[in-house]
């Protein structure tokens, strides 16, 4: 019998059926704080697929049972076997119903994973493996079923109680307690189960389907937050419509609920009927939320409504295809907030973080396939690799079929796998099926890690009017995974005449999709080396490569500064525009890295000042331009080096902004006046951009510390009625040389927001990011603030994750103390909750990326985490990372 050990691997290669189907659970649960009850009625049905005579395995962990019978006959404690993580029946008949009564103690769950309280309310998380923290089940994605839950409670504590599907009896019972029974008829797995009981209040809406359905959608949140639900239930419709126009999906069941919690490890979790929300990402007011959470609600409420199709009805039959939902859901939510407001402001952002991110996960000690063939503990692969790298392998299988092919496979995949629970193959079949490409390279995007590279050069010949390129392409070693074959890659590529204009594009050897003649073609990169002929062309073009970022890869061609300036002002693709001011910016502070480590003072170019310049005339819309007014962060250009001069890049950024400031203050000074928005506060894409522009210029004049600009910084502060001007101007002062008015902002800031914890979030957040040397000393001070706690997720990232991850420069402060603070923060959040430990712990496993000095002292940190008693998700990462 097959008891798993701790800290076992699970292969993808193991995969088997279950021993056993579930047809029905009925859950009752007793709710209290430390003991609440919960009994369960499963019929189980032998899986005729497997051997006969296999044993029922239930996962379980955490729980203290109770009684266990089967078909009304109680076992004896010779019939079955407990362990930390499993109960098992050696001997069941073929078909039978399982009763089983745990108890749980939710108060004293600080994993927030199962069932736990948040504030005053109970509430449940249970992707991926949660479910077996509140009752004995076969916790697995290929097990679905249809749940009706029982919930009982104090009627005054708890007048609120919620589960998956429609509400079907109400009533009352003794001791002042009341019950509400849900069934949620859509099988499904217990993943997704959802419960939450609380008081709390509601915003009520509804909305038509398609076909003319009256669906209920409701909003719960703790009575403070009333006020702060209508941008949330707002996105809901419109996301809910969207889906009927772009996918053709509708909704099901009668009613769709969100709730808002504080204490989540995530944003939210897409329960079937049932949303369940980190408060962050629902909840704003103008006053409140900045542009950036009102966008981000936009999106994560789009995300989880989107997953009632691309994840509930068509499921994942194992935890190793998560990025079949979380790729593709990704995928959806990015294009629905394209559609929405700017296409091309949404690709810079969604490809910068990207960029930064997930190549620094893809090139680290953890990178793995976006379908990992092993893991120890599923919550570490809640990654960027699996969510947004698998969401570009959505966007190049949607771009090589184009718009119409690509809606033909989307509905055939829902339609043929409607209640089914699905591997990444079904998804590329349907693709497949609906357009005849061969993806059989294309596969190798799921199973190959790391980041890979593409090496571009070209020749131009006048004699034959040929313009040749040639790619060659390699993807480097990750952990594990030595070898790597060349992966089928699009690379779409425009040439550029002297006027800036698109030549038509004939190709004369190479594979490439769209028509002769097109201002743009895809190539087929398919071979580690490939050249590609373009005919008839008259001039040396330039060229412009890996339009729209057709692939996450990274690409290098010399180009040259006239190259860049060119593509930055002419380029007819928005994203390559930016792109190359990305470049050239670059290659400037590179520049100026060098001179600093040579010694010398480093100088930013006149280049990219005059580039600058001529952005303001450029007739670009103000999101653009803020865009591309923006220098790559410290950690982009950290990403640029084998080794990452820390310190370098901080002092040659800073000192590039100084001098953009003084050459370019006069536009600056303009730019800032003309974009300023008398009248309500709207987060539409248009004032957004604007918002945006003007407070990119505050922040470069404020480097100046003028006083004029540090005076209408601080009006800024003190009179806009929205957090997103608020924020802007109080980031200015904190991180400005002016410790008084710092000093002030936050003292006022707290005074006025004390109450409200998701304001207090940014209050750390700015303090946590301040670039002073004291900052780690704040750091340590602000954790005994009494709106701080270790247990709250959102409070550890705002403070100690922003720390780490954003203050560069102090974080690797070489006397080794942020690294030996965070050892320490891990260690004992590790015992509280693993999964957020084991995520905080990221910036110490890049050691590799550091000097030998910052080497050492890292490696020394992490063996003494290695060296304590850890969760599986702390013992997995930090075994990875170990030299
Ligand atoms: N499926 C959730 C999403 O929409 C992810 C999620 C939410 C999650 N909470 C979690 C994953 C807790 C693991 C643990 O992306
Ligand atoms: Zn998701």
């Amino acid at each position: 019998m097959t008891m798993q050990p701790s800290n076992s691997v699970i292969y993808l290669k193991d995969y088997l059926a279950p021993a056993f189907w579930v047809e029905q659970v009925e859950l009752c649960f007793d709710l209290s704080a430390n003991q609440t009850r919960v009994h369960s009625k499963i019929s189980f049905k032998r899986n005729p697929e497997r051997e006969v005579d296999l044993p029922l395995e239930l996962h379980g962990s955490d729980l203290k049972l109770i009684s266990l019978n089967i078909d009304g006959g109680t076992l004896n404690d010779n019939e079955y076997l407990i362990s930390d993580e499993l109960l098992v029946i050696p001997k069941v008949p073929d078909e039978f119903v399982l009763e089983a009564e745990v108890e749980i103690d939710p108060a004293n769950n600080t994993s927030l994973e199962g069932l736990y309280r948040s504030n005053t309310m109970f509430c449940t998380q249970c992707e991926a493996e949660g479910f077996r923290k509140i009752t004995y089940y076969p916790d697995r994605p290929d097990v679905m079923a249809a749940f009706t839950t029982k919930v009982i409670a104090d009627k005054d504590e708890y007048p609120v109680l919620l589960s998956n599907g429609n509400p079907i009896e109400r009533g009352e019972l003794d001791n002042n307690r009341h019950f509400v029974t849900w069934l949620d008829p859509f099988r499904k797995p217990a993943y997704l189960f959802a419960l939450v009981a609380g008081d709390l209040q509601v915003v009520k809406d509804s909305f038509t389907t398609m076909t003319g359905r009256e669906v209920a959608l409701e909003i719960w949140v703790e009575p403070e937050n009333i006020t702060k639900c209508d941008h949330a239930m707002g996105s809901l419709k419109a996301a809910m419509k969207w889906d009927e126009e772009v996918y053709g999906r509708e909704y099901d069941l009668d009613i769709y609920m969100i709730v808002a919690v504080n204490d989540f490890n995530m944003g939210a979790m897409e329960n079937k009927g049932l949303n369940i929300f980190n408060s962050s990402c629902v909840l704003a007011r103008p006053d409140t939320a900045t542009d950036g959470a009102f966008q981000r609600i936009e999106a994560v409420v789009a995300h989880e409504y989107f997953h009632n199709w691309s994840g509930n009805r068509v499921t994942c039959r194992d935890w190793f295809q998560l990025s079949l939902k979380e790729g593709f859901t990704v995928f959806r939510d990015q294009s629905f907030s394209a559609d929405l407001n700017d296409a091309a402001v949404k690709r810079i952002e969604d490809v910068a973080m990207l960029r930064t991110a997930q190549f620094a996960e893809d090139a680290g000690p953890t990178a793995h396939p976006v379908r990992p063939d092993h893991f120890i503990e599923i919550s570490n692969f809640y990654t960027l690799t699996i969510y947004e790298k698998g969401a570009e392998i959505v966007r190049m299988i949607a771009n090589l079929l184009g718009p119409d092919l690509f809606r033909k496979g989307s509905d055939l995949y829902f339609e043929r796998h409607d209640g089914q629970a699905v591997t990444v193959e079904d998804f590329v079949a349907a693709m497949a099926d609906v357009s005849g490409i061969d993806f059989s390279q294309f596969m190798r995007w799921y199973s190959q890690a790391g980041t890979p590279e593409l090496s571009v050069s070209d020749a131009y010949d006048s004699d034959s009017q040929q313009y040749r390129l040639t790619i060659k392409q390699s993807t480097p070693a990750t952990k594990g995974q030595e070898e790597k074959l060349p992966l089928h890659i699009p690379v779409k590529v425009g040439l550029l005449d002297a006027q800036g204009s698109d030549l038509p594009l004939i190709l004369s050897e190479g594979e490439a999709s769209g028509e002769q003649g097109d201002n743009s073609r895809v190539l087929h990169l398919r071979a580690a080396e490939q050249t590609f002929v373009f005919d008839q062309i008259t001039n040396a073009p330039v060229p412009s490569l890996l339009r729209g970022f057709s692939a996450p890869v990274k690409l290098d061609f010399a180009y040259s500064q006239e190259q860049l300036l060119h593509l930055m002002r002419h380029d007819s693709d928005g994203f390559n525009r930016w792109d190359a001011g990305q470049r050239l910016a670059l290659d400037a502070l590179k520049a100026m890295i060098c001179q600093f480590e040579a010694g010398h003072v480093p100088e930013l170019g006149s280049t990219l000042v005059e580039a600058y310049r001529s952005l303001f005339n450029a007739q670009l819309s103000p999101a653009i331009l803020a865009a591309m007014l923006a220098l790559p962060s410290e950690a982009y250009i950290g990403e640029q080096y084998a080794v990452v001069p820390v310190d370098a890049i901080h002092a040659c950024r800073k000192l590039a902004r100084k001098t953009l400031a003084k050459a370019l203050e006069a536009e600056l000074r303009q730019c800032l006046t003309e974009n300023q928005l008398p009248g309500d506060y709207r987060p539409t894409a248009k004032d957004i951009g604007k918002r945006c522009l003007k407070n990119t210029c505050l922040s470069y004049l404020m480097v100046l510390e003028h006083s004029d600009i540090v005076a209408s910084c601080w009006q800024q502060f003190e009179r806009s009625d929205n957090m997103t001007d608020v924020q802007a101007a109080l980031v200015q002062l904190v991180h400005s040389n002016q410790d008084d008015k710092a000093k002030a902002a936050l003292d006022k800031f707290e005074q006025e927001w004390q109450q409200d914890a998701l304001v207090m979030d940014q209050w750390f957040q700015v303090q946590a990011s301040r670039p002073h040397p004291d900052a780690l000393a704040r750091v340590k001070a602000l954790m005994e603030h009494n709106a701080f706690s270790l247990k709250n997720p959102n409070k550890v990232r705002s403070l100690i994750g922003v720390y780490c991850n954003q203050n560069r420069v102090n974080f690797h402060s070489l006397d080794g103390h942020s690294y030996r603070f965070l050892a320490d923060v891990v260690l004992e959040l590790d015992r509280m909750n693993p999964q957020i430990a084991s995520r905080l712990i990221t910036p110490l496993t890049r050691w590799q990326k550091f000097d030998e000095q910052r080497q050492q002292l890292m490696q020394a940190e992490l063996k003494r985490i290695a060296e304590a008693d850890l969760s599986k998700d702390l013992f997995e990462v930090v075994s990875k990372a170990l030299p």
